[in-house]
């Protein structure tokens, strides 16, 4: 199993006294789908997986992890999912301890920033590995801020071009953030402030509107709508591409579209060579904007020598369900002399239809003799995918 060089730890075990719903906030549906769920999708979506902790309510342990679980789906083996204290940094701390050593970057993320993107993740990520410093997302301050006595009496007013509103993800160097919080002997407002009471830089970048933490009625209302925009629309439909090519191989047998060709020269490659099934893949995480089939599943992964198809196939479809998509369909062309596909078309398009759970076409054309696939040297495959959203 690929080490994993980054954890986050998302603190979901709050009771969201302030939204009032008698339901830990994490667990509280939104347009149908809970706080934690819409929070964890984007974490399963980042580029560079990481290792992802749970820190759920004490008392809806088993629960939590039901839903993880479903989110995660192939990338489970990567969750963890622990109980929470009865204060925030315990509950952060819960987490910590469950980090792998292989783990260097940490980021801290509360649940009820549910519709923080991916990209988010991954810039206080790059930005920790870059500075070595503790990373905080931040917003400007819109309001004038004024400071207050217990009787309401205004004592003065803060410069507003100086002070900024606080998000997370907050990423920090893991060594660094466990040794501070081990220090820690009291209570701090987030985690950069007992990174920084540790001594440790901590620097801003920006923040995104989208990170605003669900806490009261009003923000509740705020994310139905966000959820209510994003299950429907055009901007919700995205399509991608993939290309694969491998060269004919003649000692060994022919697996395409995860199916078996017997009498055809085969394929050379890492897995069976099957790059048909390789480019519907990537074409199906290009959409969904996951990386691609080698950022996903690595060579160096045992797991995936000599596989075939079938298995690349399900588990995209498994890390696309656990983001949060719904395939439309996937079309595919195979360019090549050989195999001819027209005999065996109805079967491949059946069997790839199967795999992906939404309607698979599959065309075939020749170069008219030109380029390596009219020499006969390989063959090419390019694949379309169109996916959306799911609520
Ligand atoms: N949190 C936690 N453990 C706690 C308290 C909070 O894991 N003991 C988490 C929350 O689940 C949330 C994040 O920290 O994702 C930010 O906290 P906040 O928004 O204050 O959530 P709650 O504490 O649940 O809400 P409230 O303060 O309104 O009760
Ligand atoms: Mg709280």
């Amino acid at each position: 199993m690929p080490e994993r060089e980054i954890g986050v730890i998302i603190v979901a075990a709050g009771s969201g006294s302030r939204l009032g719903l008698g339901t830990p906030k994490a667990l509280v549906p939104v347009m149908g789908v809970s706080i934690l769920e819409r929070a964890l999708r984007p974490i399963f979506g980042m580029r560079s997986p990481a290792q992802v902790v749970v820190v759920a309510p004490a008392d809806q342990l088993a629960e939590a992890r039901v839903l993880c679980e479903s989110v995660a789906g192939v990338a489970g083996d990567h969750l963890t999912v622990v109980a929470g204290g009865s204060t925030r940094q315990q509950s952060v701390a819960a987490g910590l301890a469950t980090l792998d050593e292989s783990v260097h970057t940490v980021l801290v993320h509360d649940a009820a920033r549910a519709f923080t993107p991916s990209t988010q993740f991954e810039l206080v990520a790059s930005a920790v590995e870059e500075t070595g410093a503790g990373i905080i997302p931040a917003l400007p301050v819109s309001d004038t801020i004024k400071q207050a006595d217990a009787a309401g009496a205004v004592v003065r007013t803060l410069d507003r071009s100086e002070l900024v509103a606080v998000q997370t993800p907050q990423g920090f160097p893991r060594l660094e953030l466990v040794a501070a919080y081990a220090a820690a002997t009291q209570e701090y407002t987030d985690d950069a402030a007992l990174f920084a009471a540790a001594g440790h830089p901590v620097s801003i970048i920006d923040g995104d509107v989208l990170a605003f933490k669900i806490t009261t009625p009003w923000d509740l209302r705020r994310a139905e709508g966000l959820a209510r925009e994003a299950g429907g629309g055009s901007a919700a439909v995205r399509t991608g591409v993939g290309i694969d090519v491998h060269a004919f191989d003649t000692d060994s047998p022919l697996w395409l579209g995860a199916l078996h060709w017997p009498g055809e020269p085969g394929l050379s490659g890492h897995s069976d060579g099957d790059a048909l099934s390789h480019a519907l893949c990537d074409s199906l995480l290009s959409a969904a904007g996951l990386g691609d089939i080698g950022s996903r599943f690595g060579t160096d992964d045992d797991r995936y020598a000599g596989a075939h198809g079938d298995v690349f196939i399900r588990e995209t479809v498994a890390i696309l369900a656990g983001a949060g998509f719904e395939i439309g369909n996937v079309a595919i062309q195979v360019v090549a002399r050989r195999p001819k596909l027209a005999a065996r078309r109805t079967e491949l398009e059946a069997r790839l239809g199967d795999l992906v759970g939404a309607p698979v076409s599959v065309s075939a054309t020749t170069t008219d003799g030109l380029g390596f696939t009219g020499r006969g040297d390989g063959i090419a495959v390019i694949a379309t995918a169109l996916v959306q959203r799911s609520r």
